[in-house]
């Protein structure tokens, strides 16, 4: 059998050489890893088994006949991450631009309902020109069954996208559905529709970086959810996302052995928040301070910042983290910051990972730019979201909790299993001088008239006479506002806060509060699927 077993060898070796030596080396000097060597990278030294290495396209028009490569410029298959199965496909810049061929299009829909089968994530990583314009619609075909594939797998496995080239057109809805998206600088873009169109249609001059580069999908449009500088920090960042995420919704996330005591108190979260309640601090350090290990792997970490969302873990169990970011904005709600925090709570929902929230919001932010753009629609995903996940919940409101957004962040009304609030939390339906304002309008008011009634005959107060007296008065007002209001302690007489605590023994009581929380079952009534309004 030597002569098959050579053959064998050198059918394989093709399938290696993809585009050829050229094509390659143009791409390494872009600073690109091959697909092969970012398959070999991501998974456990050892472990991928590669699918359909032999598959070729099918076309004959243009002269496609004469142009196979085996495998046709995808690389599929399964292998293991942290010794868990993955499945993965990677696209070949090097072979036809990495375009999608009817042939691979079905490399990867195999793949794809094979994950669905055994309960394993699945990642992709995108580096192509689109759809093989040689085949035309069924090419189109191709994408659309891997849309489908993506959305009928959508909370059942995790679905991970990293662009490590380009990816434009229709190929951007794939990573569109999928759960994260991770783009390289540099090397990475995104877009519907090219700088060339948009010249013709808008007139509008842009670079492909400056449209649809990492860092613009990262900090503008939030369609990224990680920036990496180059492939192999995105193919770590993959690997590290993974460690926090079950196979499958049916699974728990995996725990990972600590050295941090559970019960560890953090002294220094007593004095963390300032003395003004107008001070910013920074909620990072907080959550720092808090999790196993100082650890927090931030998600979407450069959009909409004035909210945090990220994984860490608590005592070895990986937890989702929501938080609002005093040290941005004011940690005040608006559009952006409402979704970005609406999708990672619904993803750890559909993946069984439970969900803590750190308070500090002084309400949802005003402006006509905001109520134009509909902030009612974007805020209520948020709203909707914690409503409806039934993973465990807990929230600390450290600081401020106003008004509607008061009721959004993950408060009990939402079933929320544990609401903890620090002796410097603030809960009322706004800010003592808001309330002032509406509140004691006329008082205030009448206070100037008194003022003025007891001038001489003819005199006046003056406009600065008028402003002092009125501060004055509202000041007295706001003291008392502050005194009756901006403090836990309502809310806590109500029950609608389970306890108020030493900041220092968060971590603590949080740890405690998950380990009762692990047989937690709950569920929403049985329906098709609800109408989050998008
Ligand atoms: N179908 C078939 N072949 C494609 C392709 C596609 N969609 N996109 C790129 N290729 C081929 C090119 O013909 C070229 O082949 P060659 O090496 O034999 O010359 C190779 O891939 C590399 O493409 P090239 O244009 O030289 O690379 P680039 O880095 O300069 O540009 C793109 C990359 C993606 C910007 C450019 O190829 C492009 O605009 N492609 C079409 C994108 C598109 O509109 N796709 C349809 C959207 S659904």
């Amino acid at each position: 059998h030597h002569s098959k077993l050579a053959e064998l060898a050198v059918r394989h070796a093709i399938a290696e050489e993809g585009g050829g030596p050229e094509r390659r080396e143009k791409e390494r000097r872009a600073g690109k890893l091959s697909a092969r060597e970012r398959v070999e990278f991501l998974l456990d030294e050892g472990t991928f088994e590669e699918t359909d290495k032999f598959v070729t396209h099918r076309a004959t028009d243009f002269g496609m006949d004469a142009q196979r490569v085996p495998g046709d410029g995808f690389i599929t298959g399964y292998g293991r991450v942290q010794g868990r199965v993955v499945f993965v496909f990677a696209q070949d810049f090097t072979v036809f631009g990495g375009s999608l061929s009817e042939a691979n299009a079905a490399k990867i829909v195999k793949i794809m309902d094979m994950a669905m089968r055994v309960g394993a994530p699945i990642v992709g990583l995108n580096d192509s020109g689109g759809a093989r314009i040689q085949e035309g619609v069924v090419s189109l075909a191709g994408y659309t069954d891997i849309f489908l594939r993506n959305t009928l797998a959508s909370g059942v496995v995790p679905q991970i996208s990293a662009i490590m080239g380009p990816c434009a057109g229709g190929a951007v809805y794939s990573p569109a559905i999928t759960d994260f998206t991770l783009m390289t600088e540099k090397t990475s873009y995104m877009f519907v529709t090219g700088p060339d169109v948009i010249k013709t249609v808008t007139h509008e001059d842009v670079t492909k970086d400056a449209l649809g580069g990492a860092l613009t999908h990262n900090e503008i449009s939030g369609v990224a959810h990680f920036m990496a500088h180059d492939d192999q920090e995105c193919l770590a960042m993959v690997r590290e996302l993974l460690s926090f995420l079950p196979s499958n919704n049916l699974d728990d996330p995996p725990r990972k052995a600590t050295q941090d005591d559970p019960a560890r108190a953090d002294a220094a979260l007593d004095s963390i928040i300032p003395e003004e309640s107008n001070q910013p601090y920074d909620m990072v350090d907080v959550i720092s301070r808090v999790v196993d290990d100082g650890y927090f792997f931030q998600v979407q970490e450069y959009f909409a910042r004035n909210i945090v969302v990220g994984f860490a873990r608590m005592a070895g169990r990986p937890v989702g983290i929501v938080a609002n970011q005093p040290a941005f904005l004011a940690g005040v709600l608006d559009i952006n910051a409402s979704v970005k925090g609406a999708r990672f709570v619904r993803f750890c929902d559909a993946f069984n990972i439970p969900l803590i929230t750190f308070e500090d919001v002084p309400g949802f932010m005003p402006g006509i730019q905001q109520e134009h753009g509909g902030i009612i629609r974007h805020g209520a995903k948020l709203l909707y979201a914690f409503a409806e996940a039934t993973v465990p919940k807990l929230t600390v409101i450290t600081r401020k909790a106003y008004g509607g957004a008061y009721c959004v962040m993950s408060s009990k009304h939402l079933r929320t299993d544990l609401n903890l609030a620090w002796p410097t939390a603030e809960i009322a339906v706004m800010g003592p001088e808001g309330a002032v304002n509406i509140v004691y309008k006329r008082e205030l008011d009448a206070v100037v008239r008194r003022a003025e009634a007891i001038m001489p005959q003819g005199v006046s107060l003056s406009e600065e006479q008028k402003l002092e007296v009125l501060t004055e008065a509202r000041k007295e007002k706001v003291e008392e506002f502050r005194e009756r209001f901006a403090n836990p302690y309502v809310a806590a007489e109500r029950g609608y806060i389970d306890a108020v605590i030493r900041p220092s023994e968060t971590r603590r009581r949080l740890n405690s509060a998950l380990d009762m929380l692990a047989t937690k079952r709950e569920k929403n009534p049985a329906k098709k699927h609800g109408n989050i309004p998008l």
